[in-house]
């Protein structure tokens, strides 16, 4: 049996670690509007409002030496002992451990020599705020003086600066003290009118700010001078590196409990009303927030009201199947998953710095049909928001900056997959939610005030994007890449010290053409032409079905390479994916897009084309990218030749587009492959933890693949479109309960083992109780619906009314 480093308890909705050591830092994140912060499973991370680059908190050392220094600390001195509740940073063993990661908080306990110490970390809804709430609880028989500390290190707001303009940065760091409350104002005299403050809501017997002072110049986390010696030093920190230490002197009675609230929080002031006096800033709205928090009463009253949002999040779709990791993942985990993804993109996790990339134009789209179920208007606002960045000719910035919600210029565009998701990620919204009014919207172009116009028109330009830019086979030219961001066609780069992103050497005269996009095309010019038809417009529904028609006839005659789908052309006509090629001969994103979209079904290619999948991709940890792994430095195809075989794109699992094959297989009925390779990449089944090695609970981007050097390991995980693919695919491919824009459609393609399940889905302001039965053992397709009582044809839910509670069942062949 493997070591295990925590379980789940699913009751709670919350994992539980009992082990501090776990093979990586196990994270969770705080907050899902504004104030977040990411938090390890021994209180490490960090926390920013709105954008984890421009407006960062605290300060965090990625990839330090020991993996996850810096984070919200409480030092406890009992005598001579000094521990963390969190073990880290002085890792004095204790004689109890456990944190809890759930929705939106995570709660870490930790005791020694009969002291007790949980901290409760959350945001409260609406509120620019982190809580920490502390309790204390002596369970001797004796009275215990404590000597606490807590630290936080400010980051000078620009995450990116604050790791490398030392010159300036050591000379501005300002802070301000006002009894229990020490606020960080750098640059706050100057251009900035925000400032950040982190309290405690009893009086304190001293504090520092200042770093060296505090810890000492040549000791680390794990050994503060201060601590030490048990004596705050009350510096003021003028320039070098501000931090915020309370010191409290406790005492606690034999079974006397203490609550302890910290507040971290953050302030925005107007312009004309940013000091209280000459050089004193304006405290109102910090006070405001530090008295709504200022008891336990208080604290525990926002903490109900966040387990009451996600009570009622979690409450839309709901299985239960008999299996417990599947009920536990489609109702807790992969929810709460996307809820994250939407939130932030690829920007900020324990393997994006937060400093690097804004939200992903494929991305968040994407993101979107795994989240739309739970918060529609932030959906809407998020369409809204990316559509805003495309260019008039279709194209689109492949990011855009969450702060300023422009595109953002050092990525630029060219990604030709990009205008496709505005319409596969627009469709599932209106799918969902039925709010056409959206179409309506006038949005501009690349931001620009006077260049709007509706977002039909938008999802219109996005697909004559893709037919206005074919190659020489009638396929869609590649640009930059398409979803695989590596396979870089038209870079030619020999430069290390270029981005094979943004380096664009040869698009002009490029025969570059991608089979992925094709297949992304017909699946979603499907979905387009479908909506034309739902507004009536036919003459554009029967343009647009032309163009699919020719794209699938190019596909088929200049696609197909005799057992599977070519991946692409290259820059030079050449093919990619071919049995015809060394190495790479076969991928799995056009197999799965054109499986997906049914391309060559009648004519047997997806059935092909998925058997080659399994033989050649497919293992025993899920389905690699690509066979046979590069191994060497192709300069004709890029990135996805410079990782070392099994890794990333170059033959890793990535479990982003795992489903894309699962799907497939749907397409062609095989409910019992499509569970088998779900499993595989699914976290909760995962029973090895160490060689998983990342958070057991989220799926992650990778997996390293069959040619790797520990087949297995996952790396990258959190923000991933995994997330939103699998929720996607389970609840609508294989679970089978797909939103259309008339009702709820039961389509269940599942394992013959699957004798029934039962499903709580509400959609559009009803409530569908679905009972699916499988007596017959089959994998596909409904004999008999029965809605309220009465057999209807077909397998279409139509709507209820709003309030309606509609009992359904379903047969199965
Ligand atoms: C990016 C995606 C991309 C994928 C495959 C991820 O890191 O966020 O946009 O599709 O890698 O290259």
């Amino acid at each position: 049996m493997a070591k295990e480093y925590g379980h789940y308890d699913d009751a709670a909705r919350e994992y539980v670690i009992t082990d501090p050591c776990t093979p990586w830092p196990w994270i969770n994140y705080l907050g899902t509007e504004d104030f977040f912060g990411l938090i390890s499973n021994t209180a490490g991370g960090y926390s920013f409002c709105k954008d984890a680059r421009f407006r960062r908190i605290t300060r965090y050392r990625y990839n330090g030496v020991p993996m996850d220094a810096g984070g919200r600390y409480f030092y406890i001195k009992d005598g001579d002992t000094v521990w963390n509740p969190g073990w880290k940073p002085c890792k004095t063993p204790l004689d109890f451990y456990e944190c809890r990661h759930g929705m939106n908080y995570t709660s870490i306990e930790g005791r020694k020599d009969g002291i007790t110490a949980k901290v409760l970390f959350f945001v409260p809804l609406k509120t620019w705020a982190e809580v920490q709430k502390l309790t204390l609880t002596n369970t001797t028989d004796v009275v215990k003086k404590l000597k606490l500390f807590s630290f936080q290190e400010w980051c000078l707001w620009n995450a990116s600066t604050d790791m490398e303009n030392f010159q300036r940065n050591f000379s501005t760091g300002e802070v301000e003290i006002d009894g229990s409350v020490i606020y960080h104002k750098t640059e706050y005299k100057e251009r900035r009118n925000h400032y950040a403050y982190y309290s405690v809501n009893v009086p304190v017997q001293g504090f520092d700010t200042d770093r060296e002072s505090f810890l000492g110049l040549y000791n680390g986390f794990d050994a503060p001078q201060v601590v030490l010696e048990g004596k705050p030093r009350g510096s003021v920190a003028h320039g070098w590196s501000p931090i915020a230490s309370h010191y409290l002197e406790i005492e606690l009675k034999p079974g006397e409990s203490r609550d302890l609230i910290f507040i971290l929080g953050y302030v925005e002031n107007a312009q004309d009303d940013k000091w209280e006096s000459k050089g004193v800033i304006n405290k109102r709205m910090a006070r405001e927030t530090m008295s709504r928090l200022d008891t336990p009463v208080k604290v525990d009253a926002e903490f109900r009201k966040l387990n009451e949002y996600w009570d009622n999040l979690l409450s839309i779709f709901n299985v239960e199947s008999g299996d417990e990791r599947m009920d536990r993942t489609v109702n807790i985990w992969n929810q709460y998953q996307c809820m994250i993804t939407f939130c932030f993109s690829r920007s900020a996790s324990f393997f994006e710095s937060g400093i690097g990339r804004g939200m992903g134009f494929r991305d968040s789209n994407q993101d979107l049909i795994g989240f739309v179920h739970q918060i529609p208007e932030r959906a809407r606002e998020r369409i809204i928001d990316i559509a805003s960045t495309q260019f008039a000719d279709g194209g689109c910035y492949h990011q855009y900056q969450p702060l300023t919600k422009r595109g953002n210029d050092g990525i630029g565009g060219g990604f030709n997959d990009d205008p496709m998701w505005l319409i596969f990620g627009v469709c599932g919204y209106l799918r969902e939610t039925g709010d056409f009014s959206i179409l309506d919207e006038p949005v501009p172009f690349d931001n620009v005030p006077g260049s709007e116009k509706s977002l039909f028109e938008h999802l219109t330009i996005s697909f004559d994007h893709v037919i206005n830019n074919l190659g020489p086979h009638g396929l869609p030219l590649i640009g930059r890449a398409d979803w695989n961001d590596c396979l870089n066609l038209n870079c030619f780069s020999n430069d290390p010290d270029e981005s094979f992103q943004t380096t664009e050497n040869k698009t002009e005269g490029s025969k570059a053409e991608s089979l992925m996009i094709a297949g992304l095309f017909v699946f979603s010019g499907r979905d387009y032409v479908e909506l034309c038809r739902q507004l009536g417009k036919n003459a554009e529904a029967d343009r647009a079905q032309r163009h699919i028609d020719d794209m699938i006839a190019a596909v088929e005659k200049y696609g197909w390479d005799g057992n599977w789908f070519l991946r692409a052309y290259d820059y030079y006509g050449r093919k990619v994916g071919s049995h015809e090629n060394e190495e790479g001969q076969i991928f799995i994103e056009s197999n799965g897009w054109c499986a997906m979209a049914g391309i060559g079904l009648k004519e047997g290619l997806c059935d092909k084309a998925l058997d080659s999948v399994k033989e050649r991709l497919d293992s025993e940890h899920g389905i690699v990218l690509n066979n046979p792994a590069f191994t060497r430095y192709y300069i004709e195809y890029g990135e996805i030749s410079s990782y070392p075989a099994g890794y990333k794109e170059n033959a890793g699992i990535f479990c982003h587009n795992n489903p894309w094959v699962m799907i497939g297989e749907t397409v062609r009925g095989n409910g019992k492959a499509a569970m088998e390779y779900w499993r595989k990449i699914c976290p909760a089944y995962i029973e090895d933890q160490t060689l998983h090695k990342v958070e057991p609970y989220v799926y992650s981007q990778m997996l390293a693949g069959k040619d790797a050097f520990r087949p297995g390991e996952g790396k990258n995980s959190w923000l991933t479109g995994t997330a939103a693919w699998n929720w996607y695919t389970n609840t609508q491919f294989i679970l089978g309960i797909k939103p259309t824009y008339n009702g709820l459609e039961i389509d269940p393609c599942i394992s013959p083992d699957m004798k029934e399940y039962k499903i709580t889905r509400k959609f559009r302001g009803a409530t569908y109780q679905i009972e699916i039965k499988n007596p017959n053992g089959s994998m596909r397709g409904i004999k008999s619906l029965i809605v309220e009582g009465k057999e209807i044809t077909g397998n279409l839910i139509p709507l209820f009314a709003e309030g309606s509670k509609v009992h359904v069942t379903a047969i199965l062949q």
